[in-house]
């Protein structure tokens, strides 16, 4: 029996108060509706089918190169969640089984959905359903004495008595897609509504005889919906709260796992530390003993082991070999290679270069578009001067050179192995290996000179 997934997204989300469509908002750096995706790309369905409202360009946009079998659905007009999955039904044959899911409920975790599944391809249907303390605007599960599922009743549409009811509809449903198409060709609109609810299948499956299933969800953010920035924030946070904890127990020693927020995938080997308030965004891969210090942002990188970062740096698109020493506050920029033993030290930035073993930049650089040898030491406030305005040039710099503290090297040009720059040069030739070279205006002292008065006023 082969899988497809529905997923609704055709709201408008105006509790939002943005221009971007809700499922598009980040969770953990991710669209929401990406989360769903992945959840859903984790059973193997044959397609999963994207129910948009108007105007779904940009969501159609955003996933235009995406390795999920996604086929987009446009619901013209919004007549409620039953019309929604009529949308994708002309799309799903008969013997498949057929699953809804919430573009705006994130956190959905494939193991229920699993469940989910084999119980409806057991019983025809079945519902993912909770027990919550707050039940208000959800619709709520209506069983018969015997414990057997008869229906849903909106908020809007309950009685006082059906409203106590704390076990509620999550939205999420999975059934054989002949008996959903059956019970959706006869939904009527006539509720508080005036909308085609997809929950009223349940009861006309149930007066049939069909035993509805159920399965709850490991815990209540698991099912809970966004539709606005407060609820996504408390999303965030859970997630977040989830990462760390699946973080330390692999071994990662976080100092506090409230203050980490991993946006993307985090690779770790053993005893990684990571500081406070530290940002891990794309795919960070940590080796054997890296540790982060406070208020760092590490983005699509990869540090080998042994690596010390501290605080208050930021690393994006690079390559940082093991045993270096990177910040504070240092700033390396995307397609940069450090190698093993390298010092990138205070206010150092450096972007698109390598820089091989040992060398050290400790202090006030701009290191752009170089190639640095290894043993290499680079004084406090070197600028490789890049850029002529139009174009971008390299700067060579060989093993064991030592460039003085603010010399400026105006690229293209090239600095030998071994070579001695002075301190305060320019330098806009090659300059020999094993030599010293320095450009500087000779420094005067002029004998007995005074320093100027003030004129006295008469
Ligand atoms: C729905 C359920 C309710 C459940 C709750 C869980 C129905 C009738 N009610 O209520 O039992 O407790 O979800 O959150 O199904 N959507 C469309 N097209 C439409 C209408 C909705 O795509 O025409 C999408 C929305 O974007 C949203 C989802 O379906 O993601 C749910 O719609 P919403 O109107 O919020 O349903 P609720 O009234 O909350
Ligand atoms: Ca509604």
């Amino acid at each position: 029996m082969s899988l497809n997934v529905i997923i609704l997204a055709a709201g408008a989300g105006k509790r939002m108060r943005s221009a971007l469509p809700k499922v598009l908002h980040p969770l953990a750096g991710r669209p929401l509706v990406e989360h769903v995706f992945r959840a859903a790309h984790a059973l193997a369905p044959d397609r999963i089918h994207v129910v948009h409202g108007h105007g779904g360009d940009q969501l159609r946009a955003r996933f235009e190169n995406s390795p999920w079998p996604l086929h987009w659905v446009e619901q013209a007009e919004r007549l409620g969640t039953g019309h929604a999955v009529q949308q994708a039904m002309p799309h799903i044959n008969a013997q498949d089984m057929a699953l809804v899911l919430y573009g705006d409920v994130p956190l959905i975790r494939s193991e229920t959905l699993t469940h989910l599944l084999e119980l409806a391809a057991e019983r025809g249907l079945a519902l993912v359903t909770a027990k919550l303390p707050e039940s208000f605007g959800y619709g709520r599960i209506l069983r018969s004495k015997s414990g057997a599922i008869e229906g849903i009743v909106e908020e809007k549409d309950a009685s006082d008595a059906e409203r106590s009811i704390h076990e509620i509809n999550t939205g999420i449903l999975a059934a054989r897609a002949d008996v959903l198409a059956r019970y959706l060709a006869r939904l009527r609109n006539n509720n508080a509504q005036r909308e085609y609810y997809l929950t009223d299948i349940v009861g006309m499956a149930a007066k049939d005889g069909i035993d509805i299933g159920s399965v709850s969800p490991h815990n209540e953010e698991e099912i809970l919906g966004v539709n606005d920035r407060a609820q996504l924030a408390r999303l965030e946070r859970h997630y977040q709260l989830q990462q760390a904890e699946a973080l330390m127990a692999q071994g990662v020693m976080l100092y506090d796992p409230a203050r980490i927020d991993v946006r993307g995938e985090l690779i770790t080997g053993s005893d990684v530390i990571v500081d406070i308030n530290v940002v891990f965004e794309g795919r960070v891969e940590l080796g054997d003993k890296v540790s982060i210090g406070p208020n760092c942002v590490i983005r699509s990188a990869r540090i080998a082991a042994g690596t010390q970062v501290a605080a208050h740096s930021i690393i994006e698109h690079a390559d940082i070999g093991p045993d270096c020493r990177i910040g504070p506050f240092a700033r390396i920029r995307p397609e940069t290679q450090v190698e093993e033993g390298a010092h990138i030290g205070n206010f150092v930035e450096v972007k698109k270069s390598s820089v091989g073993r040992g060398s050290k930049i400790n202090h006030l650089s701009y290191i752009g578009d170089a190639i640095v040898g290894s043993g290499v030491n680079i004084g406090a406030g070197t600028i490789t001067c890049n850029y002529d305005g139009v174009n971008k040039h390299i700067t060579r710099i060989g093993d064991g050179a030592f460039i003085g503290s603010d010399t400026q090297l105006v690229a293209p040009v090239t600095v030998g192995a071994g070579a001695v720059i002075g301190a305060g040069s320019t330098i806009t030739r090659d300059a020999p290996s094993g030599e010293l070279t320095l450009s500087r205006v000779p420094q005067q002292t002029r004998p007995g000179w005074k320093r100027p008065v003030k004129k006295e006023r008469k």
